[in-house]
């Protein structure tokens, strides 16, 4: 094993993390791979992710990020892509912040702990469009104002500082990659579009928080594991970029989308609006393609698409 070929992927049983994990081995890397496998959805889910990843070069760790002993695993690494996280806007009020605050900042703060010392090691922090909130400006641009509206995106803020301020003052050689809503393959099942291709496919009702004029930039699951890859190699400490489609739909566009490639009606509800939800959403991808050389690929349609067909054939729906 190449000791400049390995990596450290942290969540590599989640959503994003797999995708990662798999494009890093299949590009020949070795990966030590941690996570909790919380129940905050179907562990299952996690395992099925986790069949993916069989590989020579892959060793899984389960372990809660807090309680391991990360100096002698980052060690044994050259690059972290640190995706493991307490996901979710919507619920991150009430007694469950407690786990946002352990998972999403205690654990980014050992990680950069562990790194302090270490300045050839490089780690990407997987950060949100959430560390926004709601902008007066159509389009995020990197240098706007960071007013997070939910709880979520408070820890994710604090996180993204606590990468500043590790490079500013040890040298950590660390960035954030701030994530625009991903779909795909593999999506976790709390999410919107996962709900949405569920519903339709079983013909069961959709709710939807608030009148469905909200927009989100979308984006496709392999774009954000390329930005992953791109950083790597044009690496840029204590920078934030924005990882987005660079367009964005209303949910009801969405909505009408999914009937169209369904070929299903659909059954929707309108609720209340929800607590922590932003109202729009649309990253200025201009940074990350200057310095990065980010180029998102895939169209929101055929994205959509796999998505349905892999949800087709994961929840055995003919
Ligand atoms: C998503 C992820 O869940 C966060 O972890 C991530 O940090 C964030 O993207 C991000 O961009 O950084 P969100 O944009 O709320 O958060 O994504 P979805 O859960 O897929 O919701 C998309 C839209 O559908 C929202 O406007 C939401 O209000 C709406 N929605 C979702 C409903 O109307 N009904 C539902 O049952 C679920």
């Amino acid at each position: 094993m190449l000791k400049e070929k390995t990596c450290l992927v942290t969540g590599c049983a989640g959503f994003i993390g797999s995708h990662l994990t798999e494009k890093l081995l299949a590009d020949g890397y070795a990966v030590i791979g941690v996570d909790a496998l919380r129940d905050y959805y179907d562990v299952a889910i996690k395992k099925q992710n986790l069949n993916s990843l069989k590989h020579d070069n892959f060793e899984f760790i389960e372990a809660d990020l807090n309680e391991l002993d990360l100096g002698s695993i980052v060690k044994r690494v050259y690059h972290v892509f640190h995706e493991a996280a307490q996901a979710g806007v919507r619920n991150s009020w009430g007694q469950e912040f407690g786990i946002y605050v352990n998972d999403n900042i205690m654990a980014t703060q050992k990680l950069l702990e562990a790194l302090r010392g270490q300045k050839d090691k490089k780690m990407i922090f997987a950060s949100s469009s959430s560390v926004y909130g709601d902008s007066t400006q159509d389009e995020l641009v990197e240098k706007a104002v960071l007013n997070p509206v939910s709880p979520y995106g408070v820890t994710k803020l604090a996180a993204e500082k606590l990468v500043q301020v590790y490079w500013k003052n040890y040298g950590v050689q660390a960035l954030g990659l701030r994530y625009f809503t991903v779909f795909g393959p593999r999506q976790r099942p709390d999410m919107g579009l996962f709900k949405f291709i569920k519903a339709a496919l079983k013909n069961e009702e959709i709710e939807i928080y608030g009148d469905g004029s909200q927009k989100r930039d979308f984006t496709y699951v392999t774009d954000i594991v390329e930005a992953n890859i791109l950083a790597l190699n044009n690496f840029r400490p204590g920078e934030c970029f924005n990882i987005g489609s660079g367009s964005n739909l209303t949910v009801n566009e969405v909505l009408s989308k999914i009937e169209k490639i369904s070929g299903k009606g659909l059954a929707v509800r309108y609720t209340e609006r929800a607590k922590g939800d932003v109202i729009n959403t649309l990253a200025n991808i201009g940074n990350a393609r200057k310095q990065l050389g980010y180029d998102p690929k895939m169209n929101f349609e055929q994205g959509l698409l796999s998505q349905i067909e892999y949800m087709r054939k994961s929840l055995k729906i003919g």
